[in-house]
């Protein structure tokens, strides 16, 4: 039998605030956490939604380095810009907390204490590399070398940038110290871990057996780790940025970032409830549910749940929601390539347009495997889905009770079969987006709410009120009446996934309030009742937007490939006497032309000092013929004449070929006389 909660504890992952948060993020944890959030508080249950920043670990020391600021800097930036994004689209947290505070500082700090206190860790000693001249242990991603496999340089010690191996430190060639630039020597050093393999009997049972209905991705996962043994996991760092550990001899050392950061989600309800929280965390009559991204599994369906059983006094989360990636245009999307599409930058492009981008992500979510978002689909969804069914239906209803009847909710006559028949199929929907959210599946629950006014959309094509105006009014009043009830069933199931354009709706509605309950009513608003004026919900987005948008990634990736170009090691040597064979020479050009039916090459006329040559050349796909006319170019004059399309070309003119397949021609930098040699 199924459990009854009396409430429930969502949380989403704290994302690390060293950089800005992306559609990613907003695919993968925010928008199906708010989704299911707001519809359970729609339905009137007792529902508490944690988020915060992760403000600690290695990646915020690396940033602060780069730029030259403090940690503390950077998180204070990221914070704020992180949480301003959230708010914007509409994520609603009850609280949004900072693993820096010093709520959380006491929490970890304690939790820490406890568990040492209780022999749950054990300590051991390893060699660590340590940089003598920074005097400083060095976490894997301090250390660079070159890579074992591909042998690139600049591979970090935890991973191979270029050929994506993981590693470890001790694996690099020639390791440096990212800090000063020396060699690292080995140095002992203690730390506490959580001895996960102590608790991998219980855990088996708990997952495999008890929680066969989370999602296959994530069981999958934590079955894969389960039957490769787990292993003790070090809960402990050499690092300055964190909160200290808080035992006698562990000067230096700092907890480790995925052992504070889930603390954070208790430490944040701490804040927001401080005399409240622990209902939340350790009533068993509490359901505790994690949105995170696949690459947060094993913490959240593992390491933590290890934590908070040891500890003793916690709940275990009932479901852990992971969504695998979001790709962006066929690339998976990268913060350090620059390869993403910004909240705070998409809230700048596409002002208002919070609830396009939650339905796009949305319809789109990477529930049970990657998937990938592209401006076409965007633009697509905007204007054939939103626009032309959403919208469009919603503006018939209300521009025709305008029209007909100054805005006021007409009676409702007698109900053909048909009439019975739509209201039906529209009770349907309230049972069937329950159903879906109740089991995660956002993508599917909204496909309904579409179907919704996909109903309704039908219904008035069909009834066709503006014609049965002239011969039937009373007829008109009950095709009305019913599509504005159709459109205030609109407006409350689609509150949890577009909460802007229910807002907005509403208020043309004229509806004070609503809840999930009223879902599929047809009594929704009285006749009588006055509607506010309407207007538009959506609106078309035109192709030059979207281009825009496009030439935005092209931009990017060619300053990626730009910055990545390596040039192609040099040929073997040669004797210098071959190269004094070679005849190049300097000649202006005199005439260019494409050489008809032959898609590549343009025919040159130069003058090289002492007659007038010939020179096909296989570049038209760079140059119009017109651009070389009267350039002063170089090419090699002794080749052998060769025959191309019938033309006799009496040399090759060079040009340098760029990393992006672009191609200059070789000129000259101060005007010379034609013949002059190049040497
Ligand atoms: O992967 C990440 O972005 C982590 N900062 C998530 C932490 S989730 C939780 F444990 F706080
Ligand atoms: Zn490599």
């Amino acid at each position: 039998m199924e459990k009854k909660f009396k409430r429930t504890t969502v949380t989403s992952a704290l994302p690390y605030a060293n950089g800005p948060v992306h559609i990613g993020h907003l695919a993968g944890v925010y928008v199906p956490a708010d989704i299911y959030v707001r519809y359970l508080r729609l339905k009137g249950e007792d529902v508490l939604f944690i988020g915060g920043s992760d403000e600690h670990g290695v990646p915020i020391t690396i940033r602060a380095r780069k730029e030259g600021v403090t940690p503390q800097d950077v998180v204070d930036r990221y914070h704020k810009l992180i949480k301003d994004s959230f708010e914007e689209f509409g994520i609603s947290f009850d609280v949004y907390g900072r693993t820096t505070s010093q709520v959380h500082r006491e929490t970890a700090s304690a939790f820490f204490r406890t568990l040492y206190d209780k022999g749950e860790f054990v300590e051991k000693t390893s060699m660590q590399y340590y940089d003598e001249e920074a005097h400083t242990f060095l976490a894997d991603r301090y250390i660079t070398g070159e890579c074992p496999h591909c042998h690139a340089e600049g591979a970090y010690g935890d991973q191979c940038e270029k050929c994506g191996t993981a590693l470890s430190p001790t694996e690099l060639i020639n390791p440096k110290s990212a800090i000063s630039g020396s060699k690292p020597v080995m140095r002992e050093t203690k730390h506490w871990y959580l001895p996960l393999d102590q608790h991998e009997a219980w855990l088996r049972q708990w997952i495999l057996e008890e929680h066969k209905e989370w999602r296959n991705n994530v069981y999958g996962q934590c079955k894969s780790w389960l039957d490769m043994g787990l292993q003790p996991r070090a809960v402990s760092r050499d690092l300055d940025w964190g909160i200290p550990v808080p035992v006698e001899g562990a000067e230096g050392k700092v907890l480790y970032v995925w052992f504070d950061a889930p603390i954070g989600y208790i430490s944040n309800t701490k804040e927001l409830l401080p005399d409240t929280w622990e209902k939340w965390w350790k009533d068993p009559e509490t359901r505790l549910v994690h949105f995170i991204g696949k690459d947060n599994i094993v913490f959240h369906c593992i390491v933590f749940p290890a934590m908070l059983k040891a500890e003793g006094s916690y709940i275990l989360p009932d479901n852990v929601p992971a969504n695998e990636f979001l790709n962006l245009e066929g690339d998976k999307i990268s913060t350090s390539r620059n390869w993403a599409v910004w909240l705070h930058e998409y809230l700048r492009d596409f002002p208002g347009k919070q609830d396009v981008l939650r339905y796009v992500l949305t319809a789109n979510a990477p529930e049970t495997k990657d998937n990938d978002f592209t401006w076409k689909d965007f633009q697509a969804r905007n204007n054939n889905e939103l626009v032309a069914v959403y919208g469009n239906f919603v503006n018939r209803a209300l521009q025709l009770t305008q029209k007909y009847y100054d805005g006021v909710v007409p009676v409702c006559g007698e109900l053909t079969d048909y009439d019975r028949q739509t209201l039906d199929e529209f009770k349907d929907v309230k049972g069937k987006v329950e159903e879906l959210l109740d089991a995660f599946k956002f993508r599917d629950a909204q496909k309904e709410a579409m179907n919704l006014a996909r109903i309704g959309n039908k219904y008035i094509a069909d009834c066709e009120p503006w014609k049965v105006v002239k011969t039937d009014a009373e007829r008109v009043k009950t095709i009305i009446y019913i599509s504005l009830q159709l459109t205030a069933n609109l407006a409350i199931a689609f509150e949890p996934f577009l909460p802007f354009s229910s807002r907005k709706l509403r208020g043309m509605l004229n509806m004070d309030s609503f809840d999930w309950d009223q879902l599929g009513r047809t009594d929704l608003l009285q006749p009588g009742h006055q509607l506010a004026k309407p207007e538009l919900l959506f609106e078309k987005i035109e192709d030059d937007v979207i281009e825009a948008q496009i030439q935005k990634l092209l931009d990017t990736k060619k300053a990626n490939e730009a910055a990545s170009y390596k040039a192609k090691p040099i040929r073997e040597t040669i004797a210098f006497e071959d190269f004094q064979k070679l005849d190049i020479r300097v000649g202006t050009v005199l005439e260019c032309t494409k050489v008809p039916k032959a898609d590549k090459l343009l025919c040159f006329k130069i003058d090289d000092g002492l007659e007038c040559r010939t020179i096909v050349s296989g570049i038209s796909k760079y140059y119009k013929p017109e651009e070389l006319v009267g350039k002063q170019v170089c090419f090699i004059a002794n080749l052998p004449p060769r025959k191309l399309k019938g033309i006799e070309s009496q040399g090759m003119i060079l040009s340098a070929l760029n990393y992006d397949d672009t191609l200059s021609v070789i000129t000259v930098d101060r005007e010379v006389k034609p013949g002059a040699e190049v040497c």
